[in-house]
């Protein structure tokens, strides 16, 4: 240090200035990779959650015009187009329903809305076993749903084993508290306390649910190695989980729709799903716990819903 002094004393503006630079440099070099690593992240969470397909992608000069020629190709082409068939299929099956008396109608529609609005989301389950069979006929449900060009984009997995349910637990909660401490910030933790519905990471309905069902949509499907567009495929998924709830409402079972904030990958690997496929929700499904609470949450009224343009 000694044999350092006269050169200090010398340089000493010169090595300030080096030691300044430096440190500006090393810091901004941190914050870069940060953001980058930030970018990243968000850029994979927005594939795993959200996946939308990005507006840019979207517009219409990204696409090919397509000329009248193309139509009549089509047109003429019937071997490629699937045949329409009649409404109705035998005696009892008609596509469309049967037609209702109005006063049917009203009385289906009144009977189906009081159904729907005794749904709740549970956070409280029971461990009854639920039959096997109830669960598929649910999920044949859901997959009735419409899809961006009958894609279907959605894979359905239902978790049953204890130990996966646990291990699945674990990286929910993991996440969770990394989510609450690190990531969603005041306002958003106290938007949730505010409601109540959610005020810990601890999620014991994940081990007491019979049931796990986790959501998966497809975000693309593989034909001979070339990645094939799955049209809409995150809104075809989200219909087909509203017509799960749906029935899971009408067998008298409950759920929670969940998200699983930055554990889909993780869950994905777990489950040993493709990469194509992303975590969308998670839902665990039993009855509901005897002594199960809700919070007392007041639905908008239908005309702060519904609007007439007559
Ligand atoms: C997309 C979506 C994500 C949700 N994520 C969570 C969640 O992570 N944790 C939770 O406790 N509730 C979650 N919920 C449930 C909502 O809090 C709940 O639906 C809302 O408070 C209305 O209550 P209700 O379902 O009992 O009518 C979610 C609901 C939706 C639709």
């Amino acid at each position: 240090m000694s044999d350092l002094a006269p050169f200090l004393t010398k340089y000493w503006k010169e090595t300030t200035i080096t030691i300044a630079i430096g440190t500006s440099a090393l810091i901004a070099y941190k914050k870069w990779t940060a953001n980058k690593r930030l970018k990243e992240a968000t850029d994979e969470e927005e594939d795993d959650m959200d996946g939308r397909e990005k507006p840019e992608r979207m517009q219409s000069e990204n696409f090919e015009s397509v000329d009248n020629d193309f139509y009549d190709d089509l047109a003429n082409c019937p071997e490629k187009q699937l045949e329409y068939q009649p409404r109705k299929q035998n005696d009892n099956d008609y596509y469309f329903n049967s037609r209702y008396t109005e006063d049917e109608m009203f009385t289906r529609a009144k009977e189906f809305f009081n159904l729907m609005n005794l749904r709740r989301s549970c956070r409280f389950m029971s461990d009854a076993p639920v039959p096997r069979e109830v669960i598929e006929e649910i999920i044949r449900t859901a997959s009735t749903g419409p899809s961006g060009a009958h894609t279907q984009p959605w894979t359905y997995v239902v978790v049953q084993n204890p130990e996966y349910k646990k291990e699945i637990r674990r990286i929910i909660e993991e996440e969770e508290e990394v989510n609450y401490r690190k990531r969603m910030g005041m306002k958003w933790i106290n938007d949730l306390k505010n409601l109540r519905t959610s005020w810990s990471w601890k999620k014991p309905y994940l081990e007491d649910a019979p049931y796990l069902i986790v959501v998966f949509k497809q975000a693309y499907a593989l034909s001979n190695g070339h990645r094939k567009t799955l049209y809409y495929n995150e809104i075809s998924t989200c219909i087909s989980v509203g017509i799960l709830l749906a029935a899971i409402q009408n067998v008298g079972l409950c759920t929670l729709t969940s998200t699983p904030m930055n554990a889909g990958p993780r869950l994905r690997s777990l489950l040993n799903r493709p990469p194509n496929e992303k975590v969308i929700l998670l839902l665990p499904v039993g009855y509901a716990a005897t002594d199960a609470t809700v919070p007392d949450l007041k639905r908008k009224e239908l005309k702060d819903v519904l609007i007439w343009e007559d």
